[in-house]
């Protein structure tokens, strides 16, 4: 579509209202960390307050092309800064909030970007998150590296608009609200929430609403070139040095679009909620640019799963009848630690269609999800996908393709698979190797930011003419494709190749597991030895006749080859922010390694002394 013009913002905001008459819908129905915490956007509201804040950055200066820091909460005014930078032609550089003041300072660095755009802070669960602080940190960061970002902009989340900000405010500003009980539930965090920090630097930082209630709600779109930059959003590279993913405006418009309307079965009364944090690629795809491209509701939530209680999520999905929902296995699995209980305490007679994404899912946990929070109702949607790729690639179409559990099925449209193995050649039938794409779909990304070439060398180099995605695959015999993880998630025990999550999916299996990371320990006669890492369901104590089960459940899963080596029971693993587990540290205590490189990405570091004390020495 290179030469052709459009504007993303205007597709997902004017046309729905002006064109398709859906001003009054409802875009969000925000719902924040403490249950009754709430508000309700129209596609109109949306639209007004894209376009004040638009003008808010063309007042600061900001033009097509410059790159525009976004770190935000889950809040709808994140929403507004991204859709406000796409109206404009800016690039937004969205990090996850949960990401350190380093880890910011160097994607704002990485991307040149000339203003940031941050909130006072926000409560996920009961601990406080200082972003305003944070931010103030990570800026302080690029200064000494000679690189300096003139303009802040604060929103006042937890903190009320007309506060004054001296470096200590009032706790947080809540909504009216009829319901007594709410109340009540306000009252408590009025009195028990600390209010955040808000280091002030008057040069520098300036308040949203402030910026915001001068401007005016009209704001032409900038017309942007079909192939002009849309945003960057950093992913994490092999080196250690996130890449930049560099998507571009239509390509990426026509495909999150497209794979969410048939993907989700989309249809205009549906109440779509997708869990993940919109500083993710799942975020941005399947929470802002593809639902709104239709014209959808959605919900946006804020907080835990697991809090106040662990049904948090049936709670909000019975509240706003919710039909098609969206999570990752890893959510699936905390979840199925408590049972059935408390997911059947709530209806959810409204679902229609479950998704998972982000890692593969052992069919275990499928079939909880299948059956007791689908109640077998609901066809499952096992998308996989990348940051690279913009939006689903392998995924079933609900209803339409029969299921496997643990299965991605199928291609998308326009998507071509292959398999390749070490050699590079295309295997055909039943086999097991490289996943590859053999041609571009309109949402692939387009370059690394600012580093073209390591785009060609990570993707494209290996097997000259694919796509390389990373990650292994098989295919079975009726031709569904089993994702089978990172490649470099692959061990090879004595000459056979196995999947981690081979290995892990059986370890869950057993009624004991919560959840198992499995990496490889350097053995002298094998190559390699399975170290397995489990986590125990809630009230279960590791004991030798337990590991003995577990020995056996992998040997008869999958085969004696597959025999752990070493089992340690882990009461937490590290994983990075977004739920990943972080093999690559687990290797490091598998071999007793404590040079553990780049950790800035762990959400929890206490877990990694606890698991060097406790590791195995002797094989079981
Ligand atoms: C993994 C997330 C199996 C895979 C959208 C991929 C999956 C990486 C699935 C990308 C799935 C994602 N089944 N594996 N349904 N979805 N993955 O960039 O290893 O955060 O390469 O994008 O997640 O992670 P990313």
């Amino acid at each position: 579509m290179e030469g052709a013009t459009t504007n993303i913002s205007y597709n997902v905001l004017d046309r729905n209202v002006h064109e398709r008459k859906l001003g009054d819908k409802v875009a969000f129905y925000w719902e924040g960390n403490e249950p009754g915490d709430e508000k309700t956007v129209t596609y109109r509201e949306l639209l007004q307050q894209v376009c004040k804040f638009a003008n808010v950055l063309k007042s600061q200066g900001v033009k097509k092309g410059d790159r525009v820091s976004i770190y935000m909460p889950m809040v709808v005014e994140l929403v507004v800064a991204m859709l406000a930078c796409a109206r404009i032609g800016a690039v937004h550089s969205i990090v996850f909030a949960g990401f350190s003041a380093e880890s910011l300072c160097e994607r704002i660095m990485d991307s040149q970007c000339c203003i940031l755009i941050t909130a006072d802070g926000f409560y996920r669960g009961d601990k406080l998150i200082n972003l305003k602080l944070i931010a103030d940190e990570a800026l302080q960061k690029c200064r000494d590296k000679s690189f300096t970002v003139e303009k802040c902009i604060m929103l006042k989340h937890l903190t009320k608009e007309d506060e004054a900000l001296s470096g200590s405010v009032s706790p947080p500003a809540k909504r009216a609200c009829p319901d007594l009980q709410q109340e009540k539930q306000k009252e408590r965090v009025r009195k028990v929430r600390p209010p955040p920090q808000v280091p002030w630097n008057p040069e520098i930082d300036m308040c949203w609403h402030s910026l915001i209630g001068e401007e005016s709600e009209e704001c032409d779109p900038v017309w942007c070139d079909s192939e002009d930059p849309l945003f960057i959003l950093y992913t994490s590279g092999s080196t250690g040095k996130p890449k930049g993913v560099l998507h571009t405006v239509s390509g990426y418009m026509l495909y999150t679009a497209a794979t969410f309307k048939m993907v989700f079965d989309y249809h205009p009364d549906d109440v779509y909620w997708c869990t993940a944090d919109i500083g993710w690629i799942t975020g941005h795809s399947y929470i802002t640019y593809g639902p709104l491209a239709n014209g959808a509701t959605s919900v946006l939530f804020e907080g835990l799963p697991t809090y106040p209680d662990v049904s948090r999520m049936w709670e909000i999905v019975d509240k706003y009848h919710v039909s098609k929902f969206y999570t990752a296995p890893t959510a699936i699995r905390l979840l199925m630690k408590y049972g059935s209980e408390p997911v059947q305490k709530y209806k959810r007679t409204s679902l229609k269609i479950l998704g998972t994404v982000g890692e593969p899912i052992n069919p275990e946990a499928w079939q909880w999800y299948y059956s007791v929070v689908g109640e077998k109702r609901c066809p499952v949607v096992d998308t996989f996908w990348q940051t690279e790729t913009g939006g689903h690639v392998m995924t079933p179409l609900p209803a339409a393709t029969p299921m496997k559990p643990g299965s991605a099925t199928f291609p998308f449209f326009g998507v071509v698979p292959a398999i390749l193995n070490e050699s590079g050649e295309e295997l055909e039938g039943p086999s097991e190797g490289y996943l590859v794409f053999k041609q571009p779909w309109p949402g692939v990304m387009r370059t690394v930011y600012g580093n073209h070439e390591r785009f060609e060398t990570t993707y494209f180099k290996k097997f000259p003419g694919y796509y390389v995605t990373g990650d292994g695959c098989r295919r079975d015999k009726d031709g569904y494709y089993w994702i089978t993880g990172r490649i470099d998630d692959m061990l090879n025990v004595s000459g056979h190749l196995l999947s981690t999550a081979e290995v892990e999916s059986a370890l869950v299996e057993h009624e004991a597991v919560a959840e198992a990371a499995v990496v490889g320990r350097p053995h002298p006669v094998k190559g390699e030895s399975l170290y397995c890492f489990v986590t125990l369901n809630d009230g279960i104590n590791y004991n030798q006749k337990l590991e003995a089960e577990l020995k056996k459940q992998v040997r008869e899963k999958i085969g004696a080859i597959a025999t752990p080596d070493y089992i340690q029971n882990a009461p937490g693993l590290p994983k990075t922010r977004s739920g990943k587990i972080m093999r690559r540290v687990l290797r490091k205590i598998a071999c007793n390694e404590r040079d553990l490189g780049d950790v800035s990405t762990l959400a929890d570091s206490s877990v990694i002394e606890h698991l060097f004390e406790n590791r195995c020495c002797t094989a079981v």
